[in-house]
């Protein structure tokens, strides 16, 4: 194990910086364009999901392994891991990191990923903690905009959903403070608002930003619309669930009002907030943006495991 004080990525406001940025990008468009070979050779990369998952769990594996290095892994970590005989997760994480070169983690509780790294001798990289953040997602956000757009600096971008739990829009809004974004829209139900600390960070950073709670002002003006899921996993009754679920559906109708060169994104997994009838429009760049992953963690994955 490298003697060196590990890269960890825990949160987007605290790894990232424009000229990293640039760096990974540049990197994640060779690694795109298939100008890659053997950079993580000998490398193993450890996945370690307490939360279910398809495309971070699939794309960081596929990403190690396209470079040459290789996976150990725990999918469903909390009834197949030694967790479910009272392990703590720093215990864990200390053993895992005695195996592997770098720790991918996904966990229900916020900090959890903090805590990871506290005791981790590798860098351990945060893909998703609770409510908190989500750092790698963002990553690959903003690199589907600067490559679906030509830049994120000047643009209006819609924020729509679950603003309260989606751990991919904290993430997201903390890189875009990176940019001169002309404006961002808050769009949620009353009961799903930004929390305090996100719109306080957007004041800090003198974004101008306005809160909505309907899809009606959508139009000719916007660039990115960034739907996410209402998270059902972090509600406590079902039924305040069922009333929230289908607050926006995104349909071809919505996107009628939108210019040509504007995009929709989505993290994934998508229920019913935008209809299948969107997803043959060129504007829609879910599957794209989701594709882009793989890219940004092969850049990430080689930047932090450089010698
Ligand atoms: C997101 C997540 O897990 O936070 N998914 C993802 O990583 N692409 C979004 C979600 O689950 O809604």
């Amino acid at each position: 194990m490298s003697t060196k004080e590990p890269k960890h990525v825990i949160s987007t406001a605290q790894f990232f910086d424009r000229p990293i940025l640039k760096q990974l990008f540049e990197s994640a468009d060779r690694m795109r364009s298939g100008n890659h070979g053997g950079e993580l050779a000998g490398r193993m990369l450890a996945s370690l999901f307490y939360e279910p998952s398809t495309r971070t769990r699939f794309s960081f594996e596929a990403a190690v392994q396209r470079l040459g290095g290789s996976v150990i892994s725990t999918e469903a970590a909390a009834h197949f891991s030694s967790v479910t005989k009272g392990e703590s997760l720093e215990d864990t994480i200390k053993v895992t990191a005695g195996y592997s070169d770098v720790i991918v983690l996904r966990h229900p509780e916020v900090g959890s990923a903090e805590r990871a790294a506290a005791v981790s001798t590798v860098p351990v990289i945060n893909a998703g903690d609770g409510l908190g953040q989500h750092p790698t997602q963002a990553l690959l956000d903003i690199y589907t905009i600067q490559h679906e757009l030509g830049a994120v600096d000047g643009l209006s971008i819609a924020l729509v959903g679950d603003l309260l739990n989606g751990r991919t829009i904290h993430s997201l809004l903390f890189i875009l403070g990176l940019y001169k974004v002309a404006k961002i829209y808050l769009v949620a139900p009353n009961q799903l608002k930004l929390p305090k600390e996100y719109k306080a960070y957007l004041d800090k950073s003198g974004i101008e930003y306005e809160e909505k709670d309907s899809l009606e002002f959508l139009d000719d003006s916007i660039d990115v619309v960034y739907v996410t899921r209402v998270q059902k996993e972090r509600f406590k009754s079902d039924a305040e669930y069922q009333k929230l679920k289908d607050y926006f559906v995104v349909d071809s109708n919505t996107v009628k009002r939108l210019k040509d060169k504007s995009i929709i994104m989505h993290p994934l997994p998508r229920v019913n907030e935008i209809s299948t009838d969107v997803d043959d429009d060129p504007r829609a760049a879910y599957f794209r943006q989701a594709e882009n992953g793989l890219y940004v963690r092969m850049a990430l994955l080689a930047h932090i495991l450089s010698a």
